[in-house]
């Protein structure tokens, strides 16, 4: 007997909302679809020439765009529109947000922020990438388009965010505000099953993701915290083990189970390091939280931030709460 689907969850779940209309279950319906149909062309990038490398394009950031980035954000679009209960989408592989102007979509109530295909460096080498996304109530009137004061909201008001997983196997984990659960996809039958139910931060871990290679032009405190990483001390787990993909999802996602801490600083060259608050940081922080976890940049709580613009960057640090506590008194001069 197999565990319960994601589908069944989804359907328990929207009872814990007092009032629920099923618009949320509908959205998360259509990103569990949107995931299934990029993990396919994941699965077969190697083979598939019109979906490995570039596209021959530049994102508003100045990135290349990757064929699977351009074909995640299209997929994850045309689902959530397909609903009419999402009236627009920020996207990292898009210049502006897109309004559905349609008249039933104008009516929805929700907003969803998304990083359509996480570690594109990482596609045409086989190791593992993702999608992140995010969810709000808008803020403007419902029946209008979708403004960007709807995008712009803290991260603290989520109403559910997570992140899909294309590995070793598909996963697609995620949280309403009421813990985080794993899904992981059986291609076979082409259905997500809880695998992960009720996912935790450990408290403490002994691994530390950084690109390293950026050291010298981090700050002293972000430099002595990595000296400290790679101390001598076994009552402390150290030295800590260095591992870091270069795909935020796949790091961070290790670091949840495992225990361990993720940081993208400020560098000389990139002074708000070069995460994206909304499509990235946001959404992996909320989940943070809800596993136990914690989620800072250089000043405080990465879920307080008032977002000023959409593709905002900022230095973010993420993971198990005393690993991060810890980096905090470096942070903070304390040490
Ligand atoms: P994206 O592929 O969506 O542009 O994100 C890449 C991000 C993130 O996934 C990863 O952790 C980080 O960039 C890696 O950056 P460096 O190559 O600078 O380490
Ligand atoms: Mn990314
Ligand atoms: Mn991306």
């Amino acid at each position: 007997m197999k565990n319960k689907t994601l589908g069944e969850f989804i359907i328990d779940n929207q009872n814990d909302f007092p009032g629920s209309t099923g618009e949320l279950s509908k959205i998360l319906s259509s990103i569990r679809l949107a995931a299934k149909l990029v993990s396919h062309e994941t699965n077969k990038a190697g083979l598939a020439k019109h979906i490995l490398g570039a596209a021959g394009t530049e994102n508003i950031q100045g990135e290349q765009q990757q064929k699977l980035d351009v074909y995640a954000d299209h997929q994850f679009i045309e689902a959530l529109k397909a609903r009419e209960v999402v009236c627009g989408i920020g996207s990292e592989e898009n210049d502006d947000f897109v309004s559905f102007d349609e008249e039933k979509c104008k009516k929805g109530k929700y907003v969803v922020l998304m990083d359509p295909l996480d570690g594109s460096s990482n596609i045409d080498v086989k190791v593992s990438i993702g999608t992140i996304f995010s969810v709000f109530e808008r803020c403007s009137a419902i029946g209008n388009p979708a403004e960007l004061k709807d995008f712009l909201q803290k991260g603290v008001k989520q109403v559910a965010a997570g992140y899909v997983i294309y590995g070793s196997s598909t996963m697609l984990v995620y949280s309403t505000g009421n813990g985080v659960n794993g899904f992981t996809f059986d291609p076979s039958i082409g259905v997500f099953f809880l695998s992960h139910p009720n996912m935790k931060f450990p408290s403490s871990g002994s691994i530390y993701s950084m690109n390293e290679g950026n050291l010298n032009h981090c700050s002293a405190e972000i430099q002595d915290y990595i000296s400290f990483c790679k101390g001598n001390n076994t009552a402390t787990k150290k030295p800590y083990t260095a591992r870091y993909i270069g795909s935020l999802v796949a790091d961070f996602h290790r670091n949840l189970i495992k225990g361990g801490i993720y940081l993208y600083p400020s560098t000389t060259t990139a002074p708000n390091g070069k995460l994206r608050l909304l499509y990235e940081c946001s959404p992996l922080a909320f989940l943070a939280e809800q596993a136990g976890g914690m989620a800072i940049s250089d000043k405080g709580r990465v879920l307080d931030i008032q977002p000023e613009e959409l593709h905002q960057r900022v230095p973010f640090y993420i993971g198990s709460k005393e690993m991060v506590k810890e980096l905090e008194v470096f942070l903070q001069g304390g040490n």
